[in-house]
């Protein structure tokens, strides 16, 4: 089974998307390791309860990025994992980090990139006053939210709308999203071609969200 890391700082809601998908049968794919920076963070439990390795490596207990990166990359190798899954990892993370993990390094990110990229995206959406903002997953390059597009979904962006409705309707599209763009890479489906991904699967033009999960 394809063996997946994910790195984590927060609530954990996307890496238990992949737990659930993983479970039920739709990703054919298991979470391999689950690694997160901040002690007692919900990730780690989410991961605990399914069962999962669960390991805080928490960035204050190296002198440096580059030994706290060495950390993560010896548990990623040490537990086989083949794609990388950024789910509200909220660390920069190194060149060298980032080179070896080429075209298997994800990020889920709030915004239609190259929209909005970095922190307080919803706000960023809010205030230029766009109608569609939504989600993206895409390849991690060395800047920040600028590698390749593998998977977007749109999130209409409501009058009434506060960041905190915005960013609870993007994370239901965020949930749908990440399992689906996983499984592509899980069945062998995304060809990186120079900066940008193709993907071996129909995706029909004009289609704003990802398929269903019976064609996931
Ligand atoms: C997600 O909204 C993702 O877009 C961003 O960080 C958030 C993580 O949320 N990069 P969760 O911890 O998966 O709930």
């Amino acid at each position: 089974m394809f063996k997946v890391g994910v790195l984590a700082s927060g609530t954990g809601s996307n890496l238990a998307a992949l737990l659930e998908a993983s479970a039920s049968g739709s990703l054919p794919a298991r979470v391999a390791v689950v690694i997160c920076n901040v002690p007692g963070a919900g990730a780690l439990q989410k991961a605990e309860a399914a069962g999962v390795p669960a390991i805080c490596i928490c960035h204050r207990d190296y002198p440096s990025r580059e030994a706290f990166e060495a950390a993560i990359q010896e548990q990623l190798e040490r537990h086989g994992v083949e794609l990388v899954v950024l789910a509200g990892f909220m660390r920069i993370l190194g060149a060298a980090f980032v080179r070896s993990w080429h075209g298997r390094l994800l990020n889920v990110h709030p915004s239609l990139l190259p929209a909005f990229p970095g922190v307080a995206s919803h706000k960023q959406a809010l205030d230029a006053g766009v109608r569609i903002t939504g989600c993206t997953v895409h390849l991690v390059d060395e800047g920040t939210d600028t590698g390749p597009v593998v998977a977007q979904s749109a999130v209409p962006i409501l009058p009434t709308d506060t960041e905190a409705t915005l960013h609870a309707r993007i994370q239901v599209e965020e949930h749908r999203l990440l399992p689906w763009a996983v499984g592509l890479f899980a069945r062998g489906l995304v060809r990186l071609e120079g900066r940008k991904v193709h993907l071996d699967v129909p995706f029909p033009s004009g289609r704003l969200t990802v398929p269903g999960p019976e064609s996931r």
